[in-house]
């Protein structure tokens, strides 16, 4: 009889790739070499732009910046900040532990997460569920999952940049709130903000970047995995090294920051 491990494995069309062949724990300790981001034009030591770019959206920056949760979600619940909030039925903030060891990060909610307020609850979002299951994660259970951008774009399509840019202080908070040990860029989206590169997805993967001193992986979006089943093991591979990085991070054996 198959266990419940290899049916969920069955379900995500991981078999027989997908299959967890060495306890994560019992990885070898040493990760590798870490890889910093690009210079960003936030200096994280003044905790506001660069001079150079000081502009009007620094004071409100540096606000949103300086709130607790119960404030950040009421703001992210009710911002009118960019276009967006007038087509938009509900912000989705993000949800899970507010100590999570892991953060998840995303694009943007789709119809149904606009619908429900919810990151990540469409077939994107089962798939995701069925991710974190194969390396022992649920969703709230010492796992945060958040998006780029808090309001669905109209018809599914890109943010606008100046709605991106509007919207990105509200992540960059929820990370400094909740100091995860490891983040987990999920898609292109994710990795261009949090790194400031325009890379790709391919390129990024099998190295451990950093946002802000706090190590960073980054791997294949969800929607994207159900569209490219092929990519689906590499994925697998991403996630087997999240899990190692994360063993390496409780040891003391890969640096924190
Ligand atoms: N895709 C995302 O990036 N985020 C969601 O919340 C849902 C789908």
């Amino acid at each position: 009889m198959k266990s419940r491990r290899e049916l969920m494995l069955e379900e995500m069309g991981l078999t027989p790739v997908w299959k967890l062949r060495e306890r994560p724990d019992a990885l070898p300790a040493e990760g590798p070499a870490a890889f910093e981001a690009p210079v960003s034009p936030f200096d994280a030591a003044q905790g506001r732009l660069q001079p150079s770019v000081v502009t009007d959206a620094d004071d409100r920056r540096a606000t949103i910046m300086r709130t607790e949760w119960p404030e950040l979600k009421a703001r992210v619940a009710g911002c009118t900040d960019c276009p967006l909030h007038a087509t938009r039925r509900k912000a989705v903030f993000g949800v899970g532990d507010e100590d999570a060891d892991w953060l998840f990060v995303g694009e943007g909610p789709g119809a149904e997460e606009d619908a429900q307020g919810e990151p990540f609850v469409g077939q994107a979002g089962k798939l995701l569920d069925n991710m974190l299951a194969a390396i022992r994660l649920k969703r709230g259970e010492n796992v945060f999952i958040a998006n780029v951008i808090k309001c669905r774009p109209p018809g599914n399509r890109n943010p606008e940049p100046h709605e991106a840019l509007q919207c990105e202080p509200y992540l960059h908070r929820q990370i400094e709130l909740i100091q995860p040990r490891l983040i987990i860029a999920l898609g292109k989206v994710a990795a261009a903000n949090l790194l400031a590169s325009d890379a790709s997805v391919g390129s990024m993967r099998g190295r451990i970047h950093r946002y802000r001193g706090i190590p960073l992986i980054v791997t294949y979006h969800p929607a994207y995995l159900l569209r490219n089943l092929t990519d689906k093991a590499k994925a697998w591979e991403d996630l087997l090294f999240a899990v190692r990085t994360m063993n390496d991070l409780r040891a003391g054996t890969t640096a924190s920051s």
